[in-house]
């Protein structure tokens, strides 16, 4: 039967046209996710839904692995725990090879509790409280430097400890990227980075072995890698001279752009999104045109969201429909901003559960959260859809869980969807119990 509905008189939005014409017809449609029903998953497991693909993880990772360690025998990937933390996660990423890379004492816990050796962990960040440094140092853990005063922490951890601590140096620089990333780290270009290896040499209490950096994030230049690394390698050559130190390794960091939609940005990312191939060309020549010494350098990355981002979906439903006074179609969607972290600077795919009648239509997707900023998507050309319709939303797999917000309603659970196209519940919805644990009551009230 066919639905009706009041017909309405809606101006023509040229703004909402690109260059490439406006999709009066055209539908994206998803109805499974590795062979499972999105309709089953929300039935089974709620609305709204984060949905983990195990297959596209581990696609990914070979495909990236493969490239580096084609081109470089010495390659090592540290799995970026503040992309995704999720437990089931880190643990396929360890599962597949990664050691872990945590910028703060909670994701250290948190790698430790997975069974992850402290040898096996990078520890990043700007704040290292020293309790924890120290923690981190007695088990062995890779920590690389931020800034001076965690030279003086080391320091005096080495004394109490009567050890010499190896440690690494976070460097940034200017690839030819703007903003540069100059926050984190001693700088590359005003002598800082060496300054910095001059003091440690002198106090002799801890031992240079690594260099670090990490350019920035979604990087669309993979000559930005070539950069980065002729001058970590310029300086490891300097530092070996110089000081006698053996760089054992070195680690560029993330950074590798995913499939997702910049804003502002019209052309597809299959176009505009370097490939792992033309990433590991860039960095693995730079450090084969560089390297002095007879052995070649153990080589780290902390690859985030170019491994997680299109193996992450947020399944939501429609629970209403208005029609705003200027025309447009508004949906009422039960997954809000809070969710969606990286929609201030992307556009997702937003794909139906099946084919609707009619034609598009310009439409806003709005969340339920009631705050005018609940905007999922401000204009987006869509068919009438239905209450109970289910949209994808993708790629989400990276940033968006880890800093999704409990916010005027509870967190939604996540499910990985493993080879088998079985599906696993690895995050359960938060409910009153949750969210209340933590909180007191003071007596007097
Ligand atoms: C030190 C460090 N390593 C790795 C990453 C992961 O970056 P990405 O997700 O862009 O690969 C980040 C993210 O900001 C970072 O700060």
């Amino acid at each position: 039967m066919k639905k009706y509905e009041k017909p309405t008189i809606n101006r023509v939005d040229f703004t909402m046209a690109s260059k490439y014409g406006s999709p009066l017809k055209t539908q994206k449609i998803r109805n499974s996710i590795d062979g499972v029903d999105v309709h089953k998953l929300t039935e089974n497991y709620g609305s709204p839904l984060f949905v983990f693909s195990q297959k596209a993880i581990e696609e990914k990772y070979k495909k990236l692995y493969e490239a580096f360690s084609s081109r470089y025998p010495n390659v090592k990937f540290g799995w970026s725990y503040k992309t995704n933390y999720l437990n089931a996660i880190c643990k396929i990423f360890h599962n597949l090879g990664s050691i872990a890379e945590v910028v703060s004492e909670f994701e250290y816990q948190k790698a430790r509790a997975l069974g992850v050796e402290g040898k096996d962990i990078i520890f990043n960040g700007p704040y290292k409280p020293k309790e924890h440094l120290k923690t981190a140092v007695k088990e062995k853990a890779k920590i690389h430097i931020d800034h001076l005063f965690e030279i003086n922490d080391l320091e005096e951890i080495a004394d109490e400890l009567d050890i010499k601590i190896p440690v690494a140096i976070r460097v940034n620089m200017d690839t030819g990227i703007y903003p540069q990333w100059s926050r984190f780290g001693f700088n590359f270009e005003n002598g800082e980075a060496y300054e910095a290896v001059k003091r440690i040499h002198k106090e002799g209490k801890l031992v240079l072995t690594g260099l670090h950096t990490h350019i920035g994030t979604f990087m669309l230049d993979a000559n930005a890698y070539r950069e980065a690394t002729l001058k970590l390698m310029d300086l490891k050559n300097q530092i070996e001279e110089d000081f006698g130190y053996e760089i054992e390794y070195i680690d560029l960091g993330g950074g590798f752009a995913s499939k997702n939609r910049l804003k502002g940005i019209y052309q597809p990312p299959e176009v505009i999104v370097p490939t792992a191939d033309d990433y590991a060309n860039a960095i693995t020549n730079a450090i084969y045109e560089k390297n002095k010494s007879d052995k070649l350098p153990l080589l780290y990355l902390e690859t985030g969201r170019h491994l997680i981002d299109e193996a992450g979906y947020l399944l939501t439903t429609v629970v209403g429909y208005k029609r705003f006074p200027d025309g447009r179609k508004g949906y009422i969607l039960d997954a809000g901003v809070n969710l969606l972290y990286t929609s201030t600077w992307y556009n997702f795919n937003i794909e139906l559960d099946k084919h609707y009648e009619g034609l598009n239509e310009p439409s806003m997707l709005n969340g339920p959260l009631c705050m005018n900023i609940d905007v999922i998507e401000e204009n987006i050309m869509l068919p009438s859809l239905e209450r109970g319709s289910v949209l994808t939303i993708s790629p989400v797999g990276a940033y968006n869980y880890t800093q999704a917000m409990q916010f005027i309603r509870y967190k939604p659970a996540a499910v990985l969807i493993d080879k088998n196209s079985n599906v696993h519940i690895i995050k359960e919805e938060d409910d009153l119990q949750t969210v209340n644990f933590k909180e007191r009551m003071p007596k007097e009230l």
